[in-house]
């Protein structure tokens, strides 16, 4: 299939078109590189500078290949941020969405998989935490999202377009085979803070609180590692294409990992002391969040296959041990 893959130029977007390309598909990249790499780019799929809240852009994109299907990657995520930025959020998230779905109607492209987030759950009230779940976003980030998933259901509704929510939770690690190592700038989450602790690029690893009700008492969560993650838009696409049915599902491993876990398998496989500080909690952090992947086994046949903590915490180190200074 000819696929747009918006935001192709990011973190989770870079590892989708790697999945899709040797999927066989034919991919060109729409990104304006706010946050998205120029490195992350591959040769072989094209590569279209362009924002998502300017329609025009969006327009010629699609008239410029007769495409099957589209990728939406290309949002803000930070939580924290949202709470005090709500705007920027409402703006991007929102109407460049927006802007998506008006643009791939009228160029007749009835197919899309859209980054969705396990942060549209809001506080668990049990786990694991399946599809139906309550959905009482905590932040307004979670709230974008959520929005989202039902325009993409009037879409469908109304447009006949079908599409597959997907609902990440903690995506971590790097490409398996080593080939993409973009960093991202000013990381926030846990595994790239603690690797750039372990890099010398940070002084220490803040931990936000280890009073939780967990095994150790530090947060616990359902790390996903981003190759299999991007393995989940390729069957995704696969589902709708094969179905014609619209669809929403959580990507997690089912496994949950406290922060000391994942701190203590760092220092083992970098060798790095790692300097770390119990701080306060993190206002609006739950204590656990572990997902159920049952519906994504069932439906796509996707199992999570790389997101032990050894997978993760090795591929990333093998990202950030370049940047050590010798
Ligand atoms: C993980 C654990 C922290 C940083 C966020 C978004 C969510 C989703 C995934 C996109 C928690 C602890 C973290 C640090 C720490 N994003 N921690 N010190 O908050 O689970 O989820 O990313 O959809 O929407 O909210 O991820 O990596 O920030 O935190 O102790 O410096 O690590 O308290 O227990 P989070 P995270």
């Amino acid at each position: 299939m000819k696929v747009l893959v918006i935001g192709g130029a990011g973190y989770i977007g870079s590892h989708v078109v790697k999945a899709l390309i040797k999927s066989g598909h034919e991919v060109t990249v729409f990104d304006n590189l706010s946050s998205g790499l120029r490195e992350n780019l591959f040769d072989d799929a094209g590569f279209i500078e362009g924002n998502i809240l300017n329609s025009e852009q969006l327009d010629a994109a699609f008239a410029s290949a007769s495409f099957d299907a589209a990728v939406h990657l290309a949002a803000f995520k930070g939580a924290g941020e949202s709470m005090f930025k709500p705007e920027k959020y409402s703006v991007n998230n929102i109407t460049g969405t927006i802007n998506i779905l008006n643009s791939m109607c009228a160029a007749g492209v009835k197919k899309l998989v859209f980054s969705s987030s396990a942060a549209v759950f809001g506080e668990p009230e049990y786990l694991p935490i399946d599809e139906d779940h309550p959905k009482n976003p905590e932040n307004y980030y979670g709230f974008t999202k959520l929005e989202i998933e039902r325009f993409l259901a009037w879409y469908d509704r109304l447009k006949g377009l079908k599409f597959a929510a997907l609902r990440y939770f903690n995506a971590a690690g790097y490409d398996i085979d080593g080939e993409l190592c973009g960093l991202e700038q000013n990381p926030a989450n846990l595994l790239p803070v603690i690797m750039e602790a372990a890099a010398g690029m940070r002084e220490k690893l803040q931990i936000f609180g280890d009073d939780y009700d967990t095994p150790d008492g530090t947060g616990v969560r359902d790390y996903v590692h981003v190759t299999d993650l991007a393995d989940g838009h390729v069957k995704a696409l696969d589902y709708i294409s094969r179905e014609g049915e619209s669809l929403v599902v959580n990507l997690g491993s089912e496994n949950g990992i406290s922060v000391l876990e994942l701190l203590e398998d760092a220092r083992k496989i970098s060798g790095s002391k790692i300097p770390a500080e119990i701080t306060g909690r993190r206002p609006g952090d739950p204590a656990k969040l572990v997902a159920s992947s049952a519906k994504a086994k069932e439906l796509l046949g996707w199992e999570a296959k790389y997101s032990d903590c050894e997978t993760l915490v090795r591929t990333s180190w093998d990202v950030y041990k370049r940047q050590v200074k010798l």
